[in-house]
């Protein structure tokens, strides 16, 4: 049975991390079964968003995988955390909405992976955190990174320096986390907002994706100008001819993504 499983419905890919006796953490394996089924997602026209989630009812994902960590010197941890930022930067940047639905522990990796997606929704019983403290380590997967960005530096520092878990309750208030739901229906809110992205042009969703991720590493007036020339790719599109017809004349539009 592979790691990371995938299953394209209605053209949402829902991807699931598969090692359930471990709660999901995070090995090599893991990583480079993300990195294909990424790939392919990126690639394949028939896929059109994705759900990211953990197999079992305990855990998204506990955290990169301790056991690995004793194998380690400095020069190979380094490239070990790259790997992991690189496929994660991969998911953020797919150019596809991604949503990950927290089903549980998401610490460590598991709150930088969800952090990677593009929007999260937790169950109710969900945990999310960055312990790497608790190990004499810092978040490698960009959680120093993502996670102030989110939720603002001084929330970002206490939930790094403290290693305390936080409820999913907590995550919504502070933002971590877009929603929270029953875990019952976890997957059918992920799917149900996955499928309502899809309604819209598909353009449009990517360069919005874009414009908010690349606008917020540069100068305010340097994004705004990227917003623009995004803003006028979009109007070059027959999708935007689409949307506007479909207002005026009081239908439902119908987007090709050109
Ligand atoms: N890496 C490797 N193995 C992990 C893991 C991780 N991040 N998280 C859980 N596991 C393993 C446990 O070692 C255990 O394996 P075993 O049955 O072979 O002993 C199995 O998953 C079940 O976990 P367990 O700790 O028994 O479950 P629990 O309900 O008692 O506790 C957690 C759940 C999430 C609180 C606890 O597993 C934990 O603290 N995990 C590590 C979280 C972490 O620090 N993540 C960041 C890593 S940088």
């Amino acid at each position: 049975m592979s790691v990371v499983l995938t299953e394209l419905q209605d053209r949402i890919l829902t991807v699931t991390i598969n090692r359930p006796e471990k709660l999901n953490a995070l090995n090599p394996e893991v990583i480079e079964a993300l990195r294909e089924a990424l790939h392919e997602a990126k690639g394949n026209p028939d896929i059109g968003a994705l759900i990211v989630t953990g197999q079992g009812e305990k855990a998204f994902v506990a955290g990169a995988d301790i056991a690995t960590f004793k194998e380690h010197d400095p020069v190979s941890a380094r490239d070990y955390a790259r790997r992991g930022q690189v496929v994660f930067d991969l998911l953020e940047t797919l150019g596809k909405p991604s949503i990950a639905a927290i089903n549980g522990f998401a610490l460590g990796g598991g709150c930088e992976l969800a952090m990677a997606c593009t929007l999260r929704i937790a169950a109710k019983n969900a945990k999310l955190g960055q312990p790497e403290v608790n190990l004499g380590l810092i978040p490698g997967y960009a959680g120093t990174q993502r996670l102030p960005r989110l939720v603002g530096k001084g929330r970002a520092l206490e939930l790094i320096l403290t290693a305390d878990p936080i409820s999913a309750e907590e995550a919504h208030r502070i933002g971590l986390v877009n929603r929270v739901v029953e875990p019952a229906d976890l997957i059918s809110t992920a799917r149900e907002m996955a499928r309502k992205i899809l309604t819209k042009a598909p353009i449009a969703v990517r360069y919005a994706i874009e414009a908010v991720n690349r606008g917020l590493e540069l100068p305010f007036e340097d994004a705004e100008l990227f917003e623009a020339t995004l803003f006028g790719l979009c109007m070059s599109t027959e999708d935007t001819k689409e949307g506007v017809n479909a207002f005026l004349e009081k239908r439902p539009a119908r987007f090709q993504g050109r």
